[in-house]
């Protein structure tokens, strides 16, 4: 048989499978479904309450009623999991809220699988929300400046999932980029008896300008200094890739790669290198830039948002994090892409 592409079929015209929209999807190779969302959601103490975040237009920090009302109507849309984040009602330099039984996150838990239990709940597992000084990990303040201590934050961490567990979290996710920190909490897991709870890891996560708009919704950002010290430099790939293979040898479940648009080469990589479930996460600026240019008319927010999670989807990621969760899910009822 010989192949198009040696000249044997002059008559060849990739034009005719694009002729209706019909056909073109009949060939699509990548497609986007209502499946693969995840909806991050940021919960703090409270009744009745919704803030909203100004910098990320259509997301709202919520009390847990208001979360619940949420994520019931996302869940009648077809989204099957929300990604919680937590803003403690206080903040100290020991992360005393994010393992607190009764802490924010685990109380929210608690509320959405007894109201939507087929709901599945991510917890995002950090401190950073936490800390009263805004960085992921335990600071220890020396002589050269402060710095953040690894081995002693695994432990915070650790007792952070198996409380998010107890709970009834499905999967927990950690975010922090301590080194150790998948194996120190794959441990404690199996320890208190929740072997079959995923992990899914914040496995490549870059020293990023996009996450500004979330330190605005979560509170988190860090006091002093930056997160260079603990997040990837983006000058690096291969090094994704390591930081990758150490944490599926830790045992992660899921691999996720964040941010997600400016950084598909390393999705790409990452999904050919190691064929796990990989996740992309659309941070908060990719959300922001395209609400901010769509709100004066520049670009087609719609169109926009769906190509860019259409090249993730191509790039590899099956799992697709994204702030607009709920309107692509209402523009794929409109119509499939
Ligand atoms: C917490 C965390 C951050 C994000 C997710 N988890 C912020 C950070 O690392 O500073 C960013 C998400 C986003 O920008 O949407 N460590």
């Amino acid at each position: 048989m010989s192949s198009p592409l040696t000249g044997q079929f002059p008559t060849y015209r990739p034009r005719r499978l694009r002729q209706s929209r019909a056909l073109r999807s009949l060939v699509a190779e990548t497609r986007l479904s209502v499946e693969q969302l995840v909806l991050p959601l940021f919960v703090r103490p409270g009744r009745k309450l919704r803030r909203a975040i100004e910098a990320m237009p259509g997301v709202f920090q919520l009390s847990p009623d208001e979360l619940v009302r949420e994520a019931t109507q996302i869940h009648g849309l077809g989204v099957p999991a929300v990604l919680l984040f937590g803003l403690p009602a206080s903040k100290d330099a020991k992360a005393s809220g994010a393992h607190a039984r009764n802490g924010i996150v685990q109380e929210t838990v608690r509320l959405l699988k007894k109201e939507l239990p087929g709901l599945l709940v991510i917890t995002d597992v950090c401190l950073c929300e936490y800390m009263s000084h805004g960085h992921c990990g335990v600071v220890r303040r020396g002589k050269s400046g402060p710095r953040i201590l690894n081995d002693p934050t695994l432990k915070l961490l650790a007792r952070t999932a198996v409380s998010h567990a107890e709970a009834g979290a499905d999967i927990v996710a950690p975010s922090d980029m301590m080194d150790g920190r998948v194996r120190a909490i794959r441990a404690a897991l199996d320890q208190s008896g929740f072997t079959e709870t995923p992990i899914m890891s914040y496995a490549v996560k870059f020293a990023s300008a996009f996450y500004g708009p979330f330190r605005e919704a979560a509170e988190s950002a860090p006091q002093f200094g930056d997160r260079r010290s603990y997040q990837m430099d983006a000058s690096n790939a291969t090094e994704a890739l390591r930081e990758v293979s150490l944490d599926i040898q830790e045992g992660a479940d899921i691999v996720m790669v964040k941010p997600a648009l400016a950084y598909l080469d390393i999705l790409y990589r990452v999904k050919t290198e190691f064929g796990y479930p990989t996740a992309a996460y659309a941070v908060s600026a990719e959300y922001s830039m395209i609400k901010a240019a769509a709100a004066r008319g520049w670009i087609d927010e719609r169109a926009i948002t769906m190509e860019s999670l259409l090249a993730m989807r191509r790039a590899g990621a099956d799992i697709l994090i994204t702030y607009a969760a709920r309107d692509v899910a209402c523009w794929l009822k409109e119509s499939p892409a």
